[in-house]
């Protein structure tokens, strides 16, 4: 390899591994009831968490082995204290080009412009419904501090700023002309979403399932919409009005599923490293990371740990085994 040259994380199936997914916390101030049973308390022990040091050694061999975006997820990651310190210490490593974040918005106001200095330069946030009753009904949350994290979040300068909108039969749907106006006023970039059997709620998520197909034909004919040659990294699908002010993205992992682009792992709070969102195959980086494993020695286990990466999840075929949450 030349000395200019980058590495690469390559699977089995020839896919290049560039985007990780890291989790810096399993809890969530929210209580969606598609993603949390009501009651659960079964989380990660802190003990358990990877602290800054130990994340910060995996993604720095990550992007030592080509990984230039990197997302902080949760739970809920705005709950994990400090947050920021960690972000800036991320985006300070050599070859990470793209620090993001994924919300639910809640704690958006006040940690919006931490972030911004920290960074992270373009957030994702959830956003169900725009009537604070049904929003209430969903998450058990307060919709005014999601509005208001979200508005703080554009004056701090976030951007591209996109909502996640998991679209549900007959709790949602009502909403998404709303929901788009929202977005078109603010700038915000729209993705529908189809609920995807995840975890112990799974069998509740499948029963609002909406096939999201129908309704980007629909839509198309609505609003002129034009294909998006924006990608964004992710697995969405984007359209556009014809004057570019406003973008739509489809996440469709059921109807049309997009694993053969699938570009990502994710580190999950307590150092296991999982290949797919709908599979279990892991490696625990945990206990090497605590037998004070070298970054040269963490970077062979990653590469090997890539190969273990399932060619797709099998939502439709076998709906009814429950993957983690
Ligand atoms: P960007 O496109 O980089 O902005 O991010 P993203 O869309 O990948 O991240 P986000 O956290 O906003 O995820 C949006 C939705 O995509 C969520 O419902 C995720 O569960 C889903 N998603 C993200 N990655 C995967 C994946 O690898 N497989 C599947 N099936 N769904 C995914
Ligand atoms: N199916 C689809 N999307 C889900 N999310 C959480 N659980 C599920 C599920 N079972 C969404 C959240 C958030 C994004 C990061 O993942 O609503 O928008
Ligand atoms: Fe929290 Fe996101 Fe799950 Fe809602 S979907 S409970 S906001 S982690």
């Amino acid at each position: 390899m030349k000395p200019d040259e980058k590495p690469n994380l390559r699977d089995q199936f020839g896919r290049t591994i560039e985007y990780l997914r890291l989790s810096v916390t399993d809890r969530c101030d929210l209580r969606c009831f598609y993603c949390i049973p009501e009651g659960f308390t079964d989380f990660q022990e802190p003990k358990n968490w990877l602290n800054f040091d130990e994340i910060e050694l995996v993604v720095r061999a990550f992007t030592e082995l080509g990984t230039h975006r990197v997302r902080i997820t949760g739970g809920e990651p705005l709950v994990r204290k400090n947050l920021d310190q960690l972000a800036k210490r991320l985006a300070s490593l050599p070859g990470l080009n793209d620090l993001s974040l994924s919300s639910n918005g809640t704690r958006l106001q006040k940690m919006a412009t931490k972030l911004v200095d920290s960074g992270v330069s373009r957030i994702n946030v959830s956003l169900d419904s725009l009537n604070p009753e049904r929003y209430k009904e969903i998450t058990k949350g307060k919709l005014s501090k999601v509005i208001d994290g979200l508005l703080a979040a554009k004056a701090a300068g976030l951007a591209p700023i996109k909502i996640n909108t998991v679209l549900m039969k007959g709790i949602n749907e009502t909403e998404i002309s709303d929901l788009i106006e929202f977005c078109m006023l603010h700038h915000f970039t729209l993705r529908f979403i189809e609920t995807m059997p995840l975890g112990d709620t799974g069998r509740a998520a499948t029963d609002y399932y909406f096939d999201l197909s129908q309704l980007r034909k629909k839509l198309e004919k609505e609003y002129q919409l034009i294909p998006d040659i924006n990608t964004g990294g992710g697995p969405a699908k984007y359209w556009r009005t014809p004057d570019n002010n406003f973008s739509i993205g489809f996440i469709t992992p059921l109807s049309q599923h997009f694993c053969e682009t699938c570009n990502r792992v994710r580190l999950s709070v307590d150092g296991t490293l999982y290949m797919c969102l709908g599979q279990e195959h892991n490696v625990e980086l945990r206990p090497l990371l605590r037998d004070g494993i070298s970054l040269e020695e963490l970077k062979i286990v990653i590469q090997d740990a890539i190969q273990l990466k399932p060619e797709r999840h099998f939502f439709n075929e076998n709906p009814s085994q429950l993957v983690r949450g």
